[in-house]
């Protein structure tokens, strides 16, 4: 029997989202909580019954709890300690109810004197009152905060009684108690604060840290008896497990089916197996919104949680106490979608929330995610409560709700190193300029202008461990490589960081009037329009305008570009090469040393070292290039003499022979197969790709053949005919006009103006 793989079709529809009737609701206090039952929706669509769901962001759990209740294992991860306690709480099941409220009793019985005293005294004997309990005492607020220390955020009356609820809580000695009533001491120490304001509309107390994200104590604090509240606190959480023993019954088992680690979403893979995980739902930061370990400081000041710098040094987010800017923001991201996508199964689901201000995040997530190797399926705007909830055309432009993007994770990575996508940018910014003025660009010619920028942004070190084929990837991405292998700027591409909207609609108007030569104006905006669509959409007039200025029209209907001249002269880019050839300026020296210098040329854009022959080594032009003095050959004294005097060899930089040739424009060619044969007998592997080569004029055409076919190296023993090739000396030239405009070249490109002596002659290698 053949099982068949299950396709999973994309959520492509927002489900209202019933926020307020979760159970868990009410539990503690989160920054941007997840809609719970929207939550479930995804994990029941995109995750087998009994898979494994993991959220490396998991904040208050939402994905955790949902996962459980759908009976689907979970792991979580929060960089933040207050994060990874609210969850582990929420999800702890069964819970022991009796052993509970006995806690709590005690508990409650031990503060009766304290609550009385704090709701009786005077303001001098609140002062007066030692507080002989621990409370955090000179623990710093960030610095945006209203307040100094956590202890200057309470009113005197709030700070006696959470210290002494704080030390009762802690002497219970059932732990799974303890831990659930300092839960509902976590909660309180949210509401009874000086930052509490009443609100209306809900007829209850809001907190400062959860309205403005920041310790902000409003000009009229409402007053909250901490003891009250805790009181509160405590049966919502009672409730609340009450409801959990019944929804999860005995599927949590801690290590088991749920698991919840305080690490950076960076180091996921230290938690979950590779290729393990069925789906991921995830709620990352919002980037400069909220500094979560920062809003923290007052809870893990009292609950004892210790934050230290290096879990702040992998905060994803942008500002907060350290200042980190949007490429910090980017690369913790980076490298944990990274993470995500090793541990998930082929083929399987990441949706992620994304409730971004800033669109252009959008896209640089979503590339990130494409570098790292998932693919994009679709985003849905997801209303985030019932009363929002309406139908949206484009979600793009409502980011007031938030979008769930799903992306599926590729069997084959495209690219080898996962791209940071400032890199990413920055090649795609370099490739679009280089494109735009040369009407077309080799790879060669963008990376050429792609390294020094990677150097001048401290990127080249994360570039010198990616390779070629990455940077290809990136290309493709974006840009297409047309009929002459040069890259064009793909239809529809949304780059256009670099390039001004009125200078691109210039590169398409001459891109496309250079290709067709002659249109008439609807076939150019035909063309013009859908590459255009990046939010700057031209009119009709501006392309107008440009064709007025780089165009001109003889019978009044079509347009054709105006002359290249013409064009130089108005100081238009020189955007497509003309006719004419190139014909590249070599120093004043002889002709034999100037085809010296021309192979020496290419030999450095193959990336290799020329060796210059003794002799011609003392021609300045061509010790201006610092040939090696040296090679790495071993062979006796008398042939390693004869070696020495060759015109040139391509060497690797260990001195390693590549190539060698000898220009023989009046010379007798027997000398030059004498060296070669010294050569050969110590590099013999430069016969076997012919790449013992000599240059000579046309007009020598029949001395070569002579030489070539008659000569003691000839046959036996030699077969010198096997192995060497030719190249004339005037298609060497127009070669070299050609390549040299390229900033690298592969050596081998030469042995399509080679001949050989036993091949044909009309070029080409066989
Ligand atoms: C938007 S919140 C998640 C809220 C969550 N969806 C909920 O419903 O409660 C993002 C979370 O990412 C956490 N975070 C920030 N940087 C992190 C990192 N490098 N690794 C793991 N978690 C991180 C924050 O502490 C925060 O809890």
């Amino acid at each position: 029997m053949t099982t068949q793989a299950v396709i999973i079709e994309p959520i492509r529809r927002p489900f209202p989202a019933l926020k307020y009737q979760a159970w868990h609701r009410m539990i503690h206090p989160y920054y941007t909580k997840q809609p719970s039952n929207v939550v479930g929706e995804y994990i029941r669509h995109f995750c087998p019954q009994g898979g494994l769901v993991v959220d490396p962001f998991c904040g208050s759990g939402v994905t955790a709890i949902e996962a459980l209740t759908s009976r689907r294992s979970a792991i979580c991860m929060d960089l933040d300690p207050l994060a990874v306690f609210i969850t582990r709480q929420t999800c702890l099941a069964p819970v022991d109810l009796n052993a509970y409220w006995e806690a709590y009793h005690q508990v409650e019985r031990e503060m009766k004197p304290i609550v009385e005293f704090v709701r009786n005294a005077s303001t001098r004997e609140l002062e007066d009152y030692e507080i002989t309990e621990w409370y955090p005492k000179g623990v710093k607020l960030p610095s945006n905060a209203d307040r100094g220390y956590v202890e200057g955020l309470f009113d005197r009356r709030q700070l006696i009684i959470f210290a002494h609820l704080h030390s009762a809580i802690m002497r219970m000695p059932n732990e799974q108690a303890r831990g659930l009533l300092l839960l509902a001491f976590s909660a309180s120490l949210a509401i009874a604060n000086k930052m509490s304001k009443y609100d209306r509309k809900r007829g209850g107390g809001t907190c400062g840290v959860f309205i403005v994200y920041r310790y902000w104590v409003p000009p009229y604090p409402s007053y909250r008896d901490a003891w009250d509240v805790f009181k509160v606190r405590a049966r919502l959480v009672a409730n609340a497990k009450k409801k959990s023993n019944e929804i999860f019954g005995d599927f949590v088992r801690e290590g088991e089916t749920f698991s919840v680690y305080r690490d950076s979403a960076e180091s996921l893979l230290k938690c979950v197996d590779e290729k393990s995980v069925d789906y991921i739902y995830t709620d990352p930061p919002y980037g400069a919104h909220i500094a979560y370990l920062d809003l923290g400081t007052m809870w893990h000041a009292w609950l004892g949680f210790e934050v230290t710098d290096g879990m702040r040094a992998r905060e994803a987010i942008e500002g907060g106490e350290q200042q980190f800017d949007e490429k910090h923001y980017l690369d913790v991201l980076q490298k944990s979608f990274e993470q995500m996508f090793y541990a998930l199964k082929d083929d399987a689901w990441l949706s992620l929330v994304f409730h971004h201000k800033e669109t252009r995040l959008w896209y640089s997530i979503r590339d990130m995610l494409r570098y790292s190797g998932f693919e994009y399926v679709n985003c849905v705007a997801q209303p985030l409560s019932y009363k929002t909830f309406h139908k949206i055309k484009n979600p793009l432009r409502v980011l007031g709700e938030s979008l769930i993007v799903n992306f599926q994770k590729t069997a084959k990575r495209k690219i080898s190193q996962p791209m940071s996508l400032p890199m990413a940018n920055l090649i795609k910014n370099v490739a679009e300029r280089v494109i735009y003025r040369g009407g077309g660009a080799t790879t060669e010619e963008i990376l050429r202008e792609v390294v020094p920028e990677l150097l001048d942004d401290d990127l080249f070190i994360d570039a010198a461990a990616k390779n070629i084929s990455d940077i290809l990837a990136i290309l493709d991405s974006d840009f297409e490589l047309d009929n002459n292998n040069m890259w064009q700027i793909r239809a529809g591409r949304k780059l256009g960081n670099f390039i001004e909207p009125r200078k691109r609609i210039r590169y398409y108007v001459m891109r496309y009037l250079h290709k067709v030569g002659k249109a008439n104006f609807d076939e150019i905006v035909t063309f013009i329009l859908p590459r255009l669509i990046n939010g700057h959409e031209p009119t009709k007039e501006d392309i107008d305008d440009v064709l007025k200025e780089v165009a001109v029209s003889h019978d009044g209907i079509n347009w054709e570009l105006k002359k290249p001249e013409e064009l130089a002269e108005q100081g238009e880019l020189p955007l497509f090469e003309t006719a004419a050839e190139y014909v590249a300026e070599i120093p004043a020296s002889t002709t034999h040393n100037q085809q010296i210098y021309r192979l020496a040329l290419l030999c450095q854009k193959a990336g290799l070292v020329p060796y210059i022959g003794r002799q011609e080594r003392s021609d300045p032009m061509l010790a201006r290039l610092k040939p090696l003095t040296q090679l790495n050959i071993k062979v006796e004294p008398e042939k390693m003499r004869r070696i020495e005097q060759i015109d040139i060899i391509w060497a690797t930089a260990d001195g390693s022979p590549v190539w060698a040739f000898e220009i023989e424009e009046h010379t007798p060619i027997l000398s030059a197969l004498e060296r070669f044969s010294a050569l050969l007998d110590a590099t013999p592997e430069l016969g076997h790709r012919h790449q013992v080569t000599i240059v000579a004029p046309k007009t020598r055409r029949r001395k070569l053949n002579q030489e070539l076919t008659t000569s003691s190296y000839i046959g036996r023993p030699a077969y010198l005919e096997t192995k060497i090739s030719y190249i004339f000396a005037e298609d060497l030239e127009k070669e070299f006009n050609k390549l040299t405009t390229r900033a690298s070249i592969r050596g081998e490109e030469l042995h399509s103006i080679c001949h050989f002596p036993t091949g044909s002659e009309t070029g080409g290698r066989e």
